[in-house]
């Protein structure tokens, strides 16, 4: 049942120190492996311990590593049974089927493949609606496994892609972001991921899979080529900041262009493209707490053996994590112990307090910071619907590509980008299970009002409406009209 095998052969990163590491990493986390095995073996008491299986198999075509994963696990009837897309009428989307798992070989360290290698594309491509979607085109060095983890999906524009490092510091899964990046901003976005994967915490190279989205009328150049083929300067300077290398681009292209931002788009890119079945769909400032996902695959186990009897099997639901914000200089807090004692301080206030109260209020969110497990367990609070009278409530949760998806029509520019989904969620019955042990904290810093973008929004914000009573009247069409809604 204990197998190991390891074949380095065909590692071949274009650095020395690179593949250094990885050998190096490779055995220390072999070790540790070892040790584990031998610790489960003996203490067969715990049943729920899996043996552990390591398989890096890069004989030329495969290239795999997965942790505690158990052989039945890498089925990929069992995971895509679980993981059909929706929609798929809709967009020509080939979001998690059997091409896209396991994930093909040479899509691993793709971009330090030999020349020999450099004819196989690893990525794909997609078109939605007036946008290429380049899905995996920098992927992850290890990958999820399917049924034990949770990927956190996320996007962004190049200015802020520097949050990934802060968000794989403390999310115990997989990340998968979709990142807008048209014409000129293209070569800077894929320097700003070497740069990441390269000089900054390993977790990103290890973790994180990158998603390029594009208007299809700017595209980087005629022919997508490899991502290193983007790269100035393999060797990578680390001695820079972010900020410096993005300076020396010096690119607007977006704003040049007047693009809005097609936050959907990216959105439901992040998420179909995620490689478990459950996935939290974040946004890249809110920096999660730290053991999400393992109190999380626990608090499923529970449920599984009937121990968490609020959740009603009837009903759809999703697991929702409450959202703080901190003052200026303040280090976001990493567990609820920390986040209570700087509540007290005020310090820390309910996110969008003073913008949009009504946005982040959820029943009983007084009572919920003083509700800290004595067994540091992940749980539920409380079990709630967003009914009309919390037709604001914008949370954020946990759930599967069960979920509708965003409406793609609905520009960041244009806000309410969310709203219709929520509402859909009422229409369809959806409990909200808050949990009790988990939250997320807005990156540090207030965001000012600028005037002239406000303005510079306008034109957006009026599309957006249109399209948002158009999509209201077809969900009550759809669904019939709720008025508890
Ligand atoms: C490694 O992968 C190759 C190609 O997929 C396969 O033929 C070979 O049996 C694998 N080796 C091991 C040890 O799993
Ligand atoms: C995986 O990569 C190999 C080349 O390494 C290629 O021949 C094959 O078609 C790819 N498979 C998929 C499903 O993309
Ligand atoms: C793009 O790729 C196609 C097929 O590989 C090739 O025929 C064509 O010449 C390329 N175009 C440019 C501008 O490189
Ligand atoms: C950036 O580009 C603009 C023109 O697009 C130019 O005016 C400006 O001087 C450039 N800045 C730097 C630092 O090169
Ligand atoms: C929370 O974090 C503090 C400070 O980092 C630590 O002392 C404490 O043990 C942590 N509490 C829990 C429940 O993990
Ligand atoms: C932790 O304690 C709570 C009650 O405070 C209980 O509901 C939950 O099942 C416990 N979790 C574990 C893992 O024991």
């Amino acid at each position: 049942m204990l197998q190991k095998r390891i074949h380095y052969h065909s590692l071949m990163p274009n650095t020395r120190l690179d593949s250094r590491l990885l050998l190096r990493a490779l055995i220390a986390f072999n070790i540790v492996l070892a040790v584990y095995n031998i610790i489960t073996l003996q203490s067969n008491t715990s049943s729920k311990a899996n043996p552990c299986l390591i398989v890096i198999n890069t004989s030329k075509q495969t290239t795999n590593v997965h942790n505690s994963l158990q052989k039945g696990d890498f089925d990929d009837n069992v995971a895509n049974s679980e993981m059909t897309p929706i929609d798929s009428k809709l967009y020509e989307t080939k979001a998690i089927t059997t091409e896209d798992k396991p994930i093909n070989s040479s899509k691993i360290n793709g971009e330090i493949l030999n020349e020999k290698n450099k004819e196989t594309i690893w990525w794909s491509t997609e078109t939605r609606g007036s946008y290429t979607v380049l899905k995996n085109f920098v992927p992850s060095d290890e990958s999820p496994d399917p049924m034990k983890s949770v990927t956190l999906t996320t996007q962004g524009t190049h200015s802020f892609l520097y949050h990934i490092e802060n968000l794989c510091l403390r999310w115990d899964g997989h990340i998968s972001v979709a990142v807008y990046s048209p014409g000129l901003d293209f070569p800077l976005v894929v320097n700003l991921i070497y740069y990441l994967r390269k000089c900054r915490n390993s977790c990103v190279r290890e973790k994180t899979s990158w998603h390029m989205v594009y208007d299809s009328l700017f595209s980087p150049q005629s022919n997508t080529s490899f991502p290193s083929s983007y790269v100035e300067d393999m060797d990578f300077d680390c001695s820079q900041s972010y900020d410096e290398l993005t300076n020396r681009f010096n690119t607007s292209f977006r704003s040049d262009h007047s693009l809005p931002y097609p936050i959907n788009v990216v959105r439901n890119v992040a998420r179909l493209n995620a490689r478990t079945k459950y996935i939290f769909a974040s946004d890249i400032e809110l920096y999660p707490s730290v053991g999400i996902v393992s109190g999380f695959m626990q608090l499923l186990d529970r449920k599984m053996s009937g121990l968490v009897p609020v959740i009603s099997g009837k009903n759809p639901h999703v697991y929702v994590i409450p959202i703080f914000e901190v003052k200026v200089g303040v280090t976001p807090p990493k567990n609820k112990t920390e986040l209570k004692a700087l509540m007290k301080t005020g310090n820390a206030i309910f996110f969008h307090k003073w913008v949009c109260d009504a946005c982040q209020n959820f029943p009983d969110r007084n009572l919920w910071i003083d509700s800290i497990p004595t067994n540091h367990s992940l749980g539920i609070f409380r079990v709630t619907r967003r009914l009309r009278t919390r037709n604001t409530w914008e949370p954020l949760y946990i759930g599967t590509n069960d979920e509708p998806l965003y409406d793609e029509r609905l520009s960041w520019d244009g806000k309410r980008d969310k709203m219709s989904q929520m509402y859909e969620m009422c229409l369809m019955s959806y409990d909200l299970a808050i949990l009790d042990n988990a939250f997320l904290v807005h990156a540090p810093g207030i965001k000012h009002i600028d005037p002239k973008e406000e303005k510079k929004r306008l034109p957006f914000i009026k599309r957006n409406n249109m399209v948002y009573n158009t999509i209201m009247s077809k969900l009550r069409k759809k669904y019939g009209t709720k008025n508890q809604c």
